[in-house]
């Protein structure tokens, strides 16, 4: 029986995808460049459904049923396109070549136009929720055409994780969106880690608590509103003490945060598309910092800090989780919004409540919270910005009092809180009724005759500085 669909690239995501399609009752056709990875999958999980064994791309794509599916899950960027280069010459029209990796979705985009001319569909698919996800069910984000979802989507939404019996797979919008609303997922994520990485440094510098007593804390926060993948695992790895020194095991580890690339390419997107996606910008920053270990070493010595010693009030932990999930609040809603601004700009037409329902489970940032943020696009009304929806606004409301006495505790105890504060910036920015934007308007007309629009007339004005001062109505120069 010819395989339904074909897996190149075995590593183990690509192998957990495989055994995933093949435990859910498809008969997958296995290719890695080297064989003794396929050999191995085969020795350790043959048993788990029906696989084909390959030697060759030409081999695997012989043993597909048509249209061809063939699912590529190599290191994203030219590894992506060398594995193209080979397969096209040994398709045929209407085949699906489906990108399954953190690939960056405007190489997605390129590749989608390009294989479209050859007759064939490229379909960048975003997945979440790492080795174990891609194994029991991922969260899964697939662009590419309408027509080669009705091909593909049901196997896809198979080896989905599902809430309620819904899978969370459904087809986003046209060529590289897939992989764009994976690239934002993963921007939440960072901002998500790093506002958690703010609330146990306030409350070990802050409040002396060691991180058994806060893998305790994070466990209790675990059953509230902030209950999530995330915020589960920090009381795992909290609460995980070193074999070998005995210490906590985040003591052991050298505090210098890696990265891949898709915070990066989040922040660069949210730039070309003038979207303010401060917070998840400064936990990318934040990862930079903290790699930035030998400028570390000298501003520990060279930097005067004046710390100020203050009273942390009784509830200082609620507080620092109130300041939490509302920082958590707006970097959902930065990303949504960066969403929003994204379908106008590539004409996708993004469904917010149905790509926050793609991250009920199976994903990296899984959380109570995103059936709420459903809820609140799939109402009528859909608010300009989550943070207005009613459930929301009154949510980040109450937590506004806590959430300033957090970072202003932060602030004097010298301990760095770039995304509560930033977030909490761009609340205020958002609610703010004059920004001092009018004056940086003004500024750029004295120096650059940029213009400014008036709060009373229509039009584009400049200000004849270096003249009279008198005020003449001008063509819009930016
Ligand atoms: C996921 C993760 C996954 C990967 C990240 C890690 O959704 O399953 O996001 O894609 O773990 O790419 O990214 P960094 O190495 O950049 O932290």
């Amino acid at each position: 029986m010819p395989a339904q669909i074909g897996v190149t690239g075995l590593a183990v995501m690509g192998a957990n995808l495989a055994r995933n399609f093949a435990r859910n009752g498809y008969t997958v056709a296995l290719h890695n460049r080297s064989v003794a990875k396929t050999d191995a999958l085969l020795a350790a999980h043959g048993d788990e459904g029906d696989f084909i064994r390959t030697e060759t791309l030409a081999e695997l794509v012989e043993n597909l049923e048509t249209p061809r599916r063939v699912l590529i899950m190599v290191k994203a960027g030219g590894p992506v396109d060398s594995v193209i280069d080979s397969l096209v010459p040994l398709l045929d029209e209407g085949d699906i070549i489906i990108d399954a990796g953190n690939s960056n979705f405007v190489d997605t985009r390129r590749r989608e136009a390009d294989l479209a001319e050859k007759g064939l569909h490229f379909v960048g698919v975003g997945v979440s929720g790492g080795e174990e996800g891609a194994l029991l069910g991922p969260s899964i984000m697939p662009g590419g055409s309408k027509e080669s979802y009705a091909a593909l989507g049901p196997m896809l939404e198979k080896i989905s994780a599902h809430v309620d019996g819904e899978p969370c797979c459904a087809w986003v919008s046209t060529d590289g969106a897939g992989h764009f609303v994976k690239m934002v997922h993963n921007g939440i994520e960072y901002a998500d880690m790093q506002v958690i990485g703010e609330a146990y440094n306030l409350l070990r510098t802050g409040a002396g608590l060691e991180p058994a007593a806060q893998a305790k804390i994070f466990e209790e926060w675990n059953k509230g509103e902030l209950a999530s993948f995330l915020i589960e695992i920090t009381a795992e790895v909290l609460g995980h003490v070193d074999a070998k020194t005995g210490k906590p095991l985040v003591d052991v580890i050298v505090d210098s945060a890696g990265q891949k690339g898709t915070g990066r390419w989040t922040v660069q997107s949210g730039l070309d598309l003038g979207s303010p996606i401060s917070a998840i910008a400064e936990s990318v920053f934040a990862r930079g910092l903290s790699s930035q270990r030998d400028q570390r070493a000298i501003g520990q010595e060279v930097l005067q800090g004046h710390e100020v010693a203050v009273d942390l009030g009784e509830n200082f932990v609620e507080d620092v989780r109130q300041a939490l999930f509302a920082s958590k609040l707006v970097s959902y809603a930065q990303g949504l919004d960066m969403l929003t601004s994204a379908g106008k700009e590539y004409n996708w037409e993004l469904k917010l409540d149905e790509i926050a329902s793609l991250w009920r489970a199976g994903c990296i940032i899984r959380a109570e919270l995103l059936k709420d943020i459903t809820k609140a696009y799939a109402a009528d009304e859909k608010p300009a910005n989550l943070l207005f929806a009613p459930a929301f606004a009154e949510a980040i409301g109450a937590a506004v009092p806590a959430w300033r006495r957090v970072i202003a505790t932060a602030v004097q105890l010298g301990v760095p809180v770039p995304v509560f504060s930033s977030s909490l910036a761009y609340y205020d920015g958002l609610r703010s009724k004059r920004l001092p934007a009018a004056l940086t308007q003004g500024l750029r007309d004295l120096f650059g005759a940029h213009t400014y629009s008036r709060i009373d007339v229509e039009g584009s004005f400049h200000t004849q500085w270096s003249g009279d001062k008198t005020e003449i109505e001008a063509e819009d120069t930016h």
